[in-house]
């Protein structure tokens, strides 16, 4: 696996692998590399020639300075998760590689989609993510690029911007990898006390109960059982708790079978946010 820091050098193992006529695929990540990761990965292989990934802790999608001062950071491992599943390129830039001086960034419109769940608790949290996207597909120009579905809002921004801007770049989701005991895997399950980490699966137990308990309770009476459950241990506070359209990710007050819907959830520990969601079936 090639390792670059630059973004000339990062274009010209592209320009060679186009060259050879190859498909690119490309994994941008913010490291701490775990399976759901790698899944992407393995995903990319199947469908590309050549893939890259990119390990960048982009600092403007964080609302929270405390949250990107204890993202974790594990770059030998996550270098040797990337060679054994076979990627070909590893884009590891700086701060001023990604944003250097005088960068003008489009200033992208999503509308009622930020406005809700993610958007709504972290503001300017999606304008992060689609100002750094779209700087890293400029840069890597994909044919192909991977999106896990745990980040389900983060999938739709990433699509609209790519809408947006007429990139032709196809976007694909990828189903949330979990642990044996079901709790999504994510780079801050790391940071979760032992206490915290043994109930944190009460969280997709209850998702995965949702669309019994709307049937049995409607919306709102789910709604407060769920968060009842969840927040029992006084381990856990919930954010929010939404089961919203699965395209216009907007609240719906009841569930069809004409249309697709999820639940969606962020839960908050001490000191760590975990989010989910699944889809309503
Ligand atoms: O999902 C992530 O890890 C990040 O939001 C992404 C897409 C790499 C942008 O920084």
């Amino acid at each position: 696996m090639i390792e670059a820091l630059k973004v000339s050098e990062v274009r010209t193992q592209v320009e060679m692998a186009r060259s050879r006529g190859e498909v690119v695929g490309f994994v941008p990540t913010m490291g701490a590399l775990h399976y759901g990761h790698i899944s992407l990965i393995n995903k990319a292989l199947t469908e590309c020639d050549w893939v890259a990934s990119s390990i960048f802790v982009n600092p403007t999608q964080f609302n929270d300075p405390n949250d990107l001062l204890h993202y974790p950071r594990t770059p030998e491992n996550d270098w040797s998760l990337l060679v054994q599943a076979g990627c070909h390129l590893l884009f590891h830039p700086s701060v001023p590689e990604i944003y250097p001086e005088g960068l003008i960034s489009p200033d992208f419109e999503f509308g009622p989609l930020e406005k809700v769940m993610e958007g709504a608790h972290r503001p300017g949290h999606f304008k992060g993510v689609a100002t750094v996207v779209f700087r890293l597909f400029d840069i890597v120009k994909p044919d192909v690029a991977y999106f896990g579905e745990k980040d389900f809002q983060q999938l739709a921004i990433i699509r609209s911007m790519v809408q947006q801007a007429n990139l032709p770049i196809r976007i694909v989701g990828c189903e949330t990898i979990r642990e044996p005991d079901g709790l999504a895997k994510s780079s801050r399950n790391v940071r979760l006390s032992p206490n915290e980490r043994s109930a944190a699966p009460i969280i997709f137990q209850n998702l995965s109960k949702a669309k019994g308990l709307i049937d049995d309770l409607g919306p709102d009476g789910a709604k407060n059982e769920m968060i009842k459950s969840i927040e029992a241990s006084g381990l856990f506070k919930v954010e929010y708790l939404e089961f919203a359209d699965a395209d216009s990710l907007q609240p719906v007050a009841s569930i069809s079978k004409e249309k697709k819907s999820r639940v969606f959830i962020a839960v908050k520990a001490s000191t760590t946010r975990l989010i989910d969601n699944v889809e309503l079936l």
